[in-house]
């Protein structure tokens, strides 16, 4: 078990067979520079602000997206919302990409687009929090900050088979990850530990017999590496549920509208509906239908676990006449939906609504 003096200490060995360990096994992952190639301060912040919550296999596409449609901040900073918008639609935690945004017209604004390259001035700008921050200054300006990510709170768990549950450990892990943190290349030894968390000390099996920390791992030595880190138990997340009005018009123009600007989704499109609530009532559902016709409900809910709570959505559709406006608040959209900003729980809800109803909702007419 971990004694967090004598841990500083012993954490100092680690960067030395990380780093080595690194320059042979390391991920050639699209946002990192190449050999001899300079590093974009501005594709590290993409990428990192990208890669939080979501894994480097799905961010790589939205990457690769995004640095051929805005390649620098004075692009990103001139695009309109709903272009970056839609974009990012599918990433998911779409706050990110409101952040993104404000980010990159401060930058441009107020620093020609540049970077600040100090931590303390990096954690100033729309969504970068202590991680961020630490990151871009490790790797795209070579500062030694700290850089605590959930793989590195793992792996560092278990070299010090530390038995008190997250989230409290995070200050003592803190303090070793700083020990652990070299004054040399910490931009590479930051990337080397995500690495060696995503790819060897991996939260259910890790590969031991490849690690090239084992021989200083306490959990290893154990017998059970996986059980760390210990975790207080979470809250339960409750269900919340809701409707959402799938209407079309004879031509497949689909009824869409914007999601107030803050908060969950904040700035993205959606289908009309209800509120979400613990103690939504299905019998009044129809009092939150956008316009009036004639609706069914349709023999399909769907579900989406957002991070605080799992949502049920059940489903009704309606047909409008060609011709009718929108109502306020509202607008048609064309019925490919392309270039929309529409989160993944809307993109399910409009598939199971096409799915369910007859013709696929697609009633066209020329
Ligand atoms: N996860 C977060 N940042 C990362 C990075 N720079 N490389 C790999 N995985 C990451």
């Amino acid at each position: 078990m971990c004694d967090a003096g004598a841990g500083e200490g012993a954490a100092r060995a680690l960067a030395p067979a990380l780093l080595r360990w690194w320059d042979r096994a390391r991920r050639g992952l699209p946002w990192r520079a190449r050999e001899g190639e300079r590093v974009d301060p501005y594709a590290v912040w993409l990428s990192e602000i990208m890669l939080q919550q979501t894994t480097a296999a799905a961010v790589g596409p939205y990457f690769e997206k995004f640095m051929a449609r805005w390649p620098d901040v004075a692009a990103l900073a001139a695009a309109p919302d709903q272009e970056i918008l839609a974009a990012w639609a599918g990433l998911g935690y779409y706050s990110r990409a409101r952040n993104l945004i404000a980010c990159a017209r401060l930058l441009a604004r107020e620093r020609a687009g540049a970077f600040p390259q100090e931590e303390a001035e990096l954690r100033a700008l729309p969504g970068l929090g202590p991680y961020t921050a630490a990151a871009v200054a490790a790797i795209a300006f070579g500062r030694r900050a700290v850089v605590v990510d959930g793989n590195v709170e793992r792996v560092l768990a278990r070299v010090f088979a530390l038995r008190e549950p997250l989230p409290g450990a995070r200050a003592k892990l803190r303090r070793l990850a700083d020990a652990a943190t070299p004054a040399e290349r910490p931009g590479d030894y930051a990337q080397a530990l995500m690495d060696l968390g995503a790819t060897v000390c991996a939260p259910r099996r890790p590969a031991c017999a490849i690690c090239p920390l084992a021989a200083f791992c306490a959990a290893r030595g154990e017998g059970d590496p996986a059980r760390y880190p210990f975790k207080s138990p979470k809250p339960e997340r409750k269900l919340r549920r809701g409707a959402a009005f799938y209407v079309t018009r004879p031509d497949g123009a689909v009824l869409l509208r914007e999601r107030p600007p803050k908060g969950l989704l904040g700035g993205m499109s959606e289908i009309p509906g209800s509120p979400w609530s613990v103690d939504f009532d299905e019998a009044g559902a129809l009092a939150y239908a956008p316009l009036e016709t004639r609706f069914a409900r349709l023999g399909v809910e769907i579900e989406h676990v957002f991070t605080h709570f799992a949502l049920r959505l059940s489903l009704y559709a309606g047909q409008a006449e060609q011709g009718r406006a929108a109502p306020p608040g509202c607008r048609w959209a064309p019925p490919g939906l392309e270039g929309e900003a529409l989160p993944s729980v809307m993109r399910k809800a409009i598939a199971a609504a096409r799915g369910a109803c007859p013709g696929g909702g697609q009633e066209r007419t020329p």
